[in-house]
């Protein structure tokens, strides 16, 4: 038998190890949760994104009476980014999270549907979207969506 061992590598940072362009794209990500429609969860997500061109693009979960309709705020934000900017590749990625009692201590990552979706765009440009995980006491970062979903389905 042979094998494949395949890392994810996730970087553990603290605010302070993070850049301004960093820095600021969380503070949007943070932000975004502001605009989340999510009484049924009552777990409000927010994500930002940086396009090539400077532009940032926010989103967040949007739920629903019947619960499979509703959306997470990473395609959200995806969604409209690459409709209102379809030639513009994402750069880097923020996302977090709040409950009741404030944002989340521990960063949460983006579920399979959400890393399927933004691995199309990931693809489609041949650019490696980053991606900066928010929590209050550290902060993961990944290098590509890629990394997020080994053994990618390819046709
Ligand atoms: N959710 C997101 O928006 N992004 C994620 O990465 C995980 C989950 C949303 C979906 C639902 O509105 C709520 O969080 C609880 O699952």
């Amino acid at each position: 038998m042979d094998a494949k061992e395949i890392i994810c590598r996730v970087e553990v940072l603290s605010w302070d190890e993070l850049n301004e362009q960093e820095r600021r794209l969380i503070d949007e990500a943070k932000r975004a949760t502001e605009g989340s429609y999510s009484p049924y969860s009552k777990f409000a997500v927010g994500a930002a994104l940086l396009l090539e061109n400077g532009e940032v693009v926010r989103g967040s979960n949007q739920e629903n009476v019947s619960y499979p309709c509703g959306l997470c705020a990473e395609r959200t934000a995806l969604y409209y980014a690459n409709a209102t900017y379809p030639d513009q590749p994402v750069r880097l990625l923020a996302i977090a999270a709040r409950n009741a009692e404030g944002f989340l201590s521990s960063p949460i990552t983006p579920c399979g549907a959400c890393r399927q979706s933004l691995l199309e765009t990931e693809n489609r440009f041949g650019k490696p979207i980053s991606v900066l995980l928010y929590g209050e006491q550290k902060i993961y970062r990944l290098r590509s969506i890629a990394s997020l979903l080994p053994l990618q389905f390819e046709m």
